[in-house]
């Protein structure tokens, strides 16, 4: 006997139609493209993503490997071990000192993550739901809008200002985006992509706009170490009063070349506590504990590591900021911190085209600036997290194609 089963359309579901919208309209990041069009290229530098060259030194991934040696293989306390929200007590007192303003640097403040992104998520999710905006100071990390609109929430792009030294950030443009659906604001600094770094003033003005308004502040201060003064960047913590609703993202991937780990946490008044264990729950139900082992080793003993990191850094960031404004062309601010130069190239305002066709014609890739949101559309992210020799090899190769 024949059964007919009816079959879908020929074409087949259009799958895309079959989900939330609130999930499949959000833009793919514009690093990507660039990226998937370089990808593989032979003899080509990488500076696109936002990463050093370097593995992760031995003294870290040794302590993942006797983690993992000692059977640590089962599911983790979903706040993060405890050794390691210790140590990140430790670390935090050590970095930005005994903080009165954040009631001292307790374990209990601190929730271990899958990486900063996950703790940018978390905080999103907390604080801004659809119909809500968040206000982002912009050229930003395209993840900033990407979580807030994950979250169902709208961004409000507020333009930073380039000025011949450095970034700004105009405390009255942000006052001015401040509308009845704010809830958020982002602040980034020391800043991807533009290596902005908020003087104590700028992120004071920040926190007044934030306190009138009652708004809920993200600060993510994970590029707070790289800087190349000598001294950490300023911080939310040096400013803030023990009942400022604000919210840290910190990440271990960039100071101890940890990326790949994805191991990073959110500090956050501990009243926040069954809230957020519950998100991890109910989103990645906690970190590896060979990870956790891992990020313990870095706090504890990683200091010697990142201010190697740090000169190899500044020693980069001196050649590709040097050998590019040799060439006339190239107009940046020289970024204090961070390992991005963000620049643009007179003569060249189609970011998008030029990264494409820097992979073709100058065998080096890197970000197009419209990856950054408003404002970011006439520049180029370098990341010069790698080999000085390489970065100036990059460089000589982006002057030749410039001076062509
Ligand atoms: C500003 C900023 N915050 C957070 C992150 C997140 O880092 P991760 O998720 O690797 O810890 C990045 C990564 O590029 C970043 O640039």
């Amino acid at each position: 006997m024949n059964v007919s089963i009816p079959t879908p359309a020929a074409a087949g579901p259009d799958w895309l139609a079959e989900i939330q919208p609130a999930m499949r309209d959000v833009p793919a990041s514009g690093i990507v493209e660039v990226f998937n069009y370089g990808r593989g290229r032979q003899g080509l530098i990488p500076l696109w993503v936002g990463e050093g060259d370097r593995p992760t030194p031995p003294f870290i991934a040794d302590a993942a490997k006797a983690s993992l040696d000692r059977g640590e293989t089962f599911y983790a306390d979903q706040r993060g071990i405890p050794p390691l929200r210790e140590a990140i007590a430790r670390y935090m007192t050590r970095v930005y000192g005994e903080q009165p303003g954040s009631g001292g640097f307790a374990p209990d403040r601190f929730f271990v993550t899958v990486g900063g992104m996950h703790a940018l998520e978390i905080a999103a999710k907390m604080t801004v739901a659809a119909g809500e905006e968040a206000l982002i100071p912009s050229p930003a990390w395209p993840n900033f809008a990407g979580a807030v609109r994950l979250a169902g929430a709208t961004p409000v792009f507020v333009p930073l200002e380039r000025g011949e030294t450095r970034w700004r950030l105009d405390p009255q443009r942000l006052e001015a985006a401040v509308t009845p659906a704010t809830r958020l604001l982002i602040v980034n600094s020391p800043a991807n992509p533009t290596g902005f770094v908020a003087t104590r003033e700028e992120l004071v003005a920040a926190l007044t706009i934030a306190r009138r308004h009652n708004l809920w502040i993200l600060a993510d201060e994970i590029y707070g170490r790289l800087t190349f003064s000598g001294a950490r960047a300023p911080s939310f913590h040096d400013v803030m009063a023990p009942d400022d609703k604000i919210l840290f993202v910190q990440t271990l991937s960039k100071n101890w070349a940890m990326t790949g780990w994805r191991i990073g946490w959110l500090e956050a008044p501990p009243a926040l506590s069954p809230v957020i264990e519950n998100i991890v729950q109910f989103t990645t139900s906690g970190v590896p504990v060979f990870a956790q082992r891992a990020a313990t080793a870095a706090l504890d003993e990683g200091e010697p590591f990142l201010a190697d990191q740090v000169a190899r850094m500044r020693a980069a960031r001196d050649i590709v900021a040097d050998g590019l404004a040799a060439t006339g062309r190239v107009r940046f601010a020289r970024p204090d911190a961070t390992f991005y130069l963000f620049c643009s190239v007179d003569g060249e305002p189609d970011t998008r085209t030029l990264a494409l066709r820097l992979v073709d014609e100058a065998g080096v890739g890197v970000a197009p600036g419209s990856a950054f949101g408003p404002g970011g559309e006439s520049y180029l992210r370098l990341c010069f997290g790698r080999a000085p020799d390489e970065i100036a090899e990059a460089t000589r190769r982006l002057a030749a194609w410039l001076k062509r």
